[in-house]
């Protein structure tokens, strides 16, 4: 076995073990690929592990950049309970269409209001708008705006906010300055910015599974 195919059979006997069947997810997944959705979401033990921090912050109010087909969306919405609120950022109408869809057939369309358009525009829409803090944001869309979603998050943001950024390690790219994917060098913006910045505190862990070597930065506004 090589290593990929190691970190797979190792995801898929832990998601065995702790992670109940589930038709709502599988189906939420089976119309992502009909429809044509890159399979990007985030793992099913991934997935539960931002459900868990979700819940054990007490989040009643979550943002998201980057909905896809909502799965993510999923496992945010079931920790804020009946009366949270989800708000997911999507750029592909597509998308957001597929994802409404997974979420009405989850029973979760009065928790998840997801909008479509540049997460940056909507960003600046919220605020205007007069959106109460977010307890918890989840940062997962396009890699070269992390920056910008890093600044956003804490403006939307209160004392004790937690922030979760996915997808900063990039099979380890996330190290070389000379990397020809952009993806990476807002990334390493990213980082650049979280380490400057005094208003959060803020680590970062590597992973490996089924989506191969990648990593989540966490923190915590201050
Ligand atoms: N959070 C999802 C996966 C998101 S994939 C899950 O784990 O299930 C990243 C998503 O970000 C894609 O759907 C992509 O269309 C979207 N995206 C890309 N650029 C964007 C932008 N500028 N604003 C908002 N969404 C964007
Ligand atoms: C990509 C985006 C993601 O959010 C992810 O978890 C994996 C890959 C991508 O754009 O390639
Ligand atoms: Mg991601």
């Amino acid at each position: 076995m090589d290593q990929q195919e190691l970190w797979t059979a190792v995801d898929a006997y832990l998601t065995d073990k702790l992670i109940a069947t589930d038709p709502v997810l599988e189906e939420n997944l089976r119309a992502n690929a009909a429809a044509g959705l890159p399979s990007i979401d985030v793992a099913s033990n991934q997935g539960k592990f931002l459900h868990l921090l979700a819940r054990m912050h007490g989040a009643k109010r979550i943002l998201e950049l980057g909905t896809l087909g909502g799965y993510s969306t999923t496992w945010l919405a079931r920790a804020v309970g009946p009366e949270g609120r989800v708000v997911s950022l999507e750029f592909e109408p597509r998308h957001a269409e597929v994802a409404r869809a997974n979420i009405e057939r989850a029973g979760l369309s009065s928790v998840v209001e997801i909008r479509v358009g540049p997460a940056l525009d909507s960003l600046e829409t919220l605020h205007k708008e007069g959106e109460p803090p977010f307890d918890f944001i989840f940062i997962d869309a396009d890699k070269q705006n992390y920056p910008g979603y890093l600044e956003w998050a804490i403006r939307l943001s209160r004392p004790g906010t937690v922030i979760l950024a996915d997808n900063v390690i990039r099979e380890g790219g996330v190290i070389d300055p000379n990397h020809s994917d952009e993806r990476v060098h807002g990334v390493r913006r990213f980082f650049d910015l979280l380490a400057a910045e005094p208003r959060v505190d803020a680590t970062a862990l590597q992973t490996v599974g089924s989506k191969g070597w990648d990593g989540f930065a966490l923190a915590i506004v201050r």
